[in-house]
């Protein structure tokens, strides 16, 4: 864990983007080919570990996997053998909790699978599920460091389901094992993210029934026999919002192209009222930004943003709240940052006070953010992935250089980001 990323700050970035395939969607998609025993097709995955992590893993308990281009796989999951399933694999990210639904479909029963790994951004107990699967009458054991789960033959398995949060990944893996089997269960309080829906159109391509994907409440009809199928990952809606905030913090002009304009509505409105200049091309899935460094606005005037809240989708994404904190530096005002949803998301912000950020941290959820302030260069160190990004986006922003190190968890969910915004303009480069 000590790469890290040398970046020069201060240059406007301008010139086009593209936005890669959706991380959070590639992954409950490459567990949903265990459902199978018949080939799947997957396109448009991003190059990041991550993904390439879940491949390993499924290639690891028996899946046949080929690479037909640099973003499509084709993979059969015929002989699957879940005792090969490594602790190590199952510890590297939170999304290994995805191989849970489809092994029980698939076998009735999981044995003493570690708990998933992944960003140490809070308790992110897997409480949701486990208790999911027990109301669909599994017996579920937990141990100190693995825990057991075996569905029950016997009993008959209710017609609804309630998770206890609007959980992603628990949502995710009722999605999953609900898809196998051959009744309509309603599933409440159902996580809207957009690669819960795109999981959905997935499991319908399989065979599957599925009503209601994208909103709180889903009925899933399952078939015993899923067939294979093909299918191309939708874009990175936390990506784009990335390259959104960047190009709004260290200013530019700027072109975000394939990006699910849809997904970012709360994000755009929110930037837009602040007074930033984005402008929308739905048809083309584009959007341009025109902004001064320092989110200063081209009437000579400063975005203001007196609060930014994450919720579960359709609300500001958590995953983009670092890299909010790091544009309230630019804008007029103090900014309250509110995250309801993680109790340990503000270390980055925490890292800001390096590069000159007077910052109040208020509690575990919530935190102040000064501006306008001029961000100087410092070393800094992310401590999970999206904050990482974010680090980037100071670097960008910042007078000097910033080194960004251990960008190991930036590379499990950012495709060649250096590389990317190097072609925009910004003097950033990977250390050896
Ligand atoms: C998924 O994690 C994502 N990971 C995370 O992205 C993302 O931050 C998270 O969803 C939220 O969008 C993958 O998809 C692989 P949760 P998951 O169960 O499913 C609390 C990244 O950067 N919460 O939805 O583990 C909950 O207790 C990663 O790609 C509420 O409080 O997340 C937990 O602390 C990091 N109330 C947190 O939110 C609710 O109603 C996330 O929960 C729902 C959730």
């Amino acid at each position: 864990m000590n790469r890290a990323f040398v970046i020069h700050g201060g240059n406007e970035l301008s010139g086009a983007i593209e936005v890669r395939g959706s991380k959070n969607s590639a992954l409950p998609i490459l567990a949903a080919t265990l459902l199978t025993k018949e080939k799947c097709r997957i396109r448009n995955l991003p190059r990041v570990l991550d993904v390439m992590a879940m491949i390993e893993t499924l290639e690891q308990i028996g899946a046949k996997v080929k690479w037909l281009d640099k973003r499509t796989i084709e993979i059969e999951n015929r002989n699957i053998h879940p005792a090969n399933l490594s602790k190590d694999s199952v510890k590297k990210m939170r999304a290994s909790i995805l191989l849970l639904g489809p092994l029980l479909a698939r076998f009735g029963h999981v044995e003493k699978m570690r708990y998933p790994g992944g960003d140490k951004i809070g308790a992110r107990p897997i409480d949701t599920h486990l208790k999911a699967f027990a109301d669909l009458g599994a017996k579920v054991t937990c141990g100190r460091n693995f825990f057991s789960v075996e569905m029950s033959r016997l009993r008959k398995l209710p017609d609804t389901v309630t998770l206890q949060e609007f959980s992603v990944t628990a949502t995710e893996n009722m999605l999953l094992f609900l898809s196998s089997i051959p009744k309509t269960t309603k599933l409440n309080i159902a996580a809207c993210e957009p690669h819960v829906r795109d999981l959905a159109v997935f499991l319908s391509k399989m065979g599957a029934r599925i009503r209601g994907a994208g909103s709180s409440t889903m009925r899933i009809r399952g078939a015993k026999k899923l067939r294979g199928a093909s299918h191309k990952v939708i874009p990175d809606y936390i990506e784009a919002g990335t390259f959104l905030l960047a190009a709004l913090a260290a200013g530019g002009s700027v072109l975000i192209k394939n990006a699910p304009l849809f997904d970012l509505d709360l994000v755009i409105s929110t930037l837009q009222t602040a007074g930033a200049d984005i402008r929308l091309f739905p048809k083309k899935k584009t959007i341009e930004i025109y902004s001064l460094k320092g989110a200063r606005l081209l009437n000579g005037k400063r975005m203001v943003i007196q609060k930014i809240q994450t919720l579960p989708h359709p609300g500001i994404p958590t995953d983009l709240q670092s890299a909010f904190g790091v544009l309230a530096t630019q804008t007029r005002g103090s900014t309250l940052i509110h995250d309801p949803l993680y109790e340990k998301r503000f270390e980055t912000l925490k890292e800001l006070r390096k590069m000159g950020v007077a910052l109040k941290i208020c509690d575990s959820h919530q935190a102040l953010i000064p501006g306008p302030v001029k961000l100087r260069g410092a070393d800094v160190t992310c401590y999970d992935l999206r904050g990482g990004a974010a680090l980037i986006i100071a670097g960008l922003a910042a007078q000097g250089t910033t080194i960004v190190r251990d960008v190991e968890h930036i590379e499990r969910g950012y495709e060649d980001i250096a590389g990317r915004l190097r072609a925009l303009g910004a003097d950033i480069k990977k250390t050896t």
